[in-house]
């Protein structure tokens, strides 16, 4: 094969169109690079400001269908939506207060639920893909992170109730659960506090914690055509650490 055409070869996610909710955060920004390299046209949307981003939160479902919506104006088609915005707010569960429940339930669980129902109905009928961005204390539950993991725990059947009703009209919806990585509030705790970073690594199997690219080659896996039969589905992308740290 000449240069000229291993340049010109097709490419996973060439011609789709896909949106990123929580696009100017760090695993955010991976995701949209990432899903780019691999031919989409992705638009990226944040509560916060960010290079390229589109304004909109989540947990507004007017501020939803107007992203949705000028996706479509712009792009003319929907294929996919990765549903990304997230956040954390510690407390033990005996003191969490209602507020700050409603706050990370709203923006993690109702607010991906907005992203990935107004994503389906934009999808014209040719079929389409959603992620979700879970976390592997979904599966397991973690000290002072009680809203989070019912959260992310919610997330997976949020998938599972929207794989089951939407296969008949071509749409796969999936999870990637990531374990502990360099991104967002995590990578921010563990250059404060080193010595967490190194008990950390010491219990995951892998032996050291989770690069953004490790998470966006699986996005870019689960809305690939090499997914193809794959839906309502969580990869759990976690280095084994629920295997070994149960009971947070
Ligand atoms: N970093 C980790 O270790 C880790 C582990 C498991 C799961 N996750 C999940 O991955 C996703 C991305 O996390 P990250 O680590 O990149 O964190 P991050 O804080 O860098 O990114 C999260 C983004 O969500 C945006 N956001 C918050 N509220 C929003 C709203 N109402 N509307 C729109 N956007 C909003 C934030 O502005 C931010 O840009 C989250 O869902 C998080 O729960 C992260």
């Amino acid at each position: 094969m000449t240069k000229a055409t291993s340049r010109s070869a097709s490419r996973p996610l060439d011609g789709k169109v896909v949106a990123v909710t929580g696009g100017a955060g760090d695993l955010g920004r991976s995701i949209i690079c990432r899903l780019e390299n691999a031919g989409a046209v992705v638009v990226g949307c944040d509560i916060t400001e960010g290079q390229r981003m589109e304004h909109c939160d989540v947990t507004d479902r007017a501020s939803v269908d107007r992203f949705v919506r000028g996706v479509l104006e712009r792009h003319g088609s929907l294929h996919a939506m990765v549903a990304g915005a997230g956040v954390v707010e510690r407390s033990a569960a005996i003191d969490l207060d209602a507020a700050s429940w409603s706050r990370v339930i709203g923006i993690n669980l109702t607010g991906a639920f907005h992203a990935a129902q107004a994503a389906a109905r934009a999808m014209d009928g040719s079929g389409g893909s959603i992620v979700f961005i879970g976390s592997w204390i979904g599966v397991a539950p973690a000290r002072d992170l009680m809203s989070y993991c019912v959260s992310k725990a919610g997330i997976d059947m949020l998938a599972k109730s929207m794989a089951l009703e939407l296969a008949p009209r071509g749409i796969r919806v999936n999870v990637v659960a990531p374990g502990v990585v360099e991104a967002g509030v995590s990578a921010q705790i563990f250059q404060e506090a080193p010595e967490r970073r190194r008990a950390m690594e010491q219990v995951i199997p892998i032996g050291r914690l989770c690069q953004p690219e490790e998470i966006s080659s699986c996005v870019e896996f689960l809305l690939s055509e090499q997914a193809s039969y794959v839906t309502g589905a969580t990869l759990v992308v976690d280095g084994g650490i629920r295997l070994a740290h149960a009971g947070g």
